[in-house]
């Protein structure tokens, strides 16, 4: 970013690098841990299926929604609003209470990534028999102490590295470490479908099985599509904010959740043909991916080798996204209370950090503790923040884009005032005043009563 005099305001310094930045906020643990788990446990193709269907009528619409919004206004959500509408900032802040709330479990599993980076330094990939890995795993998130303290590491490079600016490394790391994280995607794949018997995963994971589309499995891809394109929160408001009057939003729009659902699809086919593979579970949840990946890269020669850079890539791309969490609360406070960023960081790192710490100690001494649904501590919080509050921000965007600020200012803002060529500009339209908002209620209600 580089600073353009006549705006006062940062800008991206080149294209590539706020593509960079938004597709590192979209790829993360999202992509590579929770998608895979949530396709396990909720009928694989038929999951995947309904993800496919739900990204394009809502994914590409709110991208493109919230890059509008932070571009016209040059503001961070809460301003953003403000200045389209004063009454509707508070939009704005449950965005930021949403960012909190993903962010104090994201760095516990943030923690449960650099945990696995030194065990595969120490040889802990390898093992006489497969299902060691689950015993390894469910040992380590249930004892007290050690997973904080990771969380508490991950925790400590996010609050730094908003602390420094995001300028300056991370665009230039980015440029090296995403496509490298793709290429050792793409090589774990090759050896996972390769493996005795994968064949039968990839059929789980590819091939619908339309009877098990439910409401709840129809709730889980909703909340999915949010959180892995960062949406709902105004992550992508802020990310537009610092776009130039001549970028092309809408060819943005599109790249992103294109490369984001690619991520997306390696993960799956990485990890769950060796799931089935090794006959572990597909519907274990949280843990599939700590579980299953080590058993492949012990498939693998030069396998400790190759979980370390795996583990090491997968933890950029989580910083990348996390930092893009804390982001969203930091410019909020710097904007509204004055505070300078280094003071805001390190404060809301810190109360971060606190609430996420049940989260993590429900999953071994607080195990008993079960709040909706039946739910741990993580995945009520994780619930609350992806199935909830992120709907219910990019719902209402799209009712403020569609009946408040009015799609003719939203054309004018996306086609650059007519000088780019955008074909679907109607469509777009009206996905945003009517279907979208529509779909995401109606998903949203008959998963939360069904
Ligand atoms: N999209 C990220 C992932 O898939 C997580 C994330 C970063 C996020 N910023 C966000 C989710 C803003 C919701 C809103 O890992």
């Amino acid at each position: 970013m580089n600073l353009n005099e006549t705006k006062q305001r940062e800008q991206w310094g080149s294209k590539i690098g706020f593509i960079l930045a938004a597709a590192g906020s979209a790829v993360g643990l999202g992509n590579i841990w929770k998608f895979p788990y949530l396709a396990g446990s909720n009928g694989g193709g038929a999951f995947v299926f309904v993800y496919f269907g739900l990204l394009l009528i809502i994914g590409f619409t709110l991208m493109m929604a919230e890059l509008t919004v932070g571009r016209h206004t040059q503001l961070s959500p809460v301003g953003a609003y403000r200045k389209i509408k004063e009454k509707w900032a508070w939009v704005g802040a449950i965005g930021v209470l949403a960012g909190f709330l993903i962010l104090s479990f994201y760095s516990v599993i943030g923690g449960w990534v650099i945990n696995y980076i030194v065990k595969a330094l120490t040889g802990a990939f390898h093992v006489a028999d497969a299902s060691e890995f689950a015993t390894m795993f469910g040992s380590f998130i249930s004892s007290p102490f050690e997973p904080i303290i990771y969380q508490a590491i991950f925790m400590l490079m996010t609050v730094g590295i908003v602390i420094g600016g995001i300028s300056g490394g991370i665009e230039k790391y980015s440029k090296i470490l995403m496509p490298g994280l793709f290429v050792m995607l793409m090589l774990v794949v090759i050896r996972s479908i390769t493996l005795p018997n994968a064949m039968e995963g990839v059929k789980f994971f590819l091939v619908p099985d339309f009877s098990k589309i439910t409401p709840a499995v129809l709730l889980a891809a909703l909340g999915q599509v949010f959180f892995s394109l960062s949406l709902g929160m105004g992550a992508m408001i802020t990310y537009g904010s610092y776009l130039s009057k001549d970028e092309n939003l809408v060819s943005s729009s599109f790249q992103i959740p294109l490369l984001d659902t690619a991520v997306a699809l390696l993960a799956g086919l990485a990890i769950l043909p060796a799931v089935f593979s090794f006959g572990f579970s597909p519907e274990q949840g949280p843990g599939l991916l700590f579980v299953t990946l080590p058993a492949v890269f012990d498939a693998m020669p030069l396998g400790g080798v190759f979980g370390f850079l795996f583990f090491v890539l997968v933890l950029f791309a989580a910083v990348t996204s996390s930092i893009s969490l804390l982001e969203v609360s930091v410019s909020y406070v710097v904007d509204e209370l004055n505070w300078d960023r280094k003071k805001a960081s390190l404060v809301l790192g810190l109360i971060i950090f606190i609430i996420g710490v049940p989260s993590s100690l429900g999953l071994g001494v607080w195990d008993h503790i079960k709040l909706i649904k039946g739910k741990d501590i993580l995945d009520t919080v994780s619930f609350i923040a992806e199935n909830v509050l992120l709907p219910l921000g990019g719902m209402l965007l799209c009712i403020f884009i569609g009946w408040i600020w009015g799609l003719d200012n939203a054309y004018k803002e996306v086609t650059n005032d007519g000088k780019i060529k955008f074909g679907l500009m109607h469509v777009w339209g009206f996905l945003i005043k009517y279907i979208a908002p529509i779909a995401i209620l109606v998903v949203f209600l008959q998963g939360v009563f069904a």
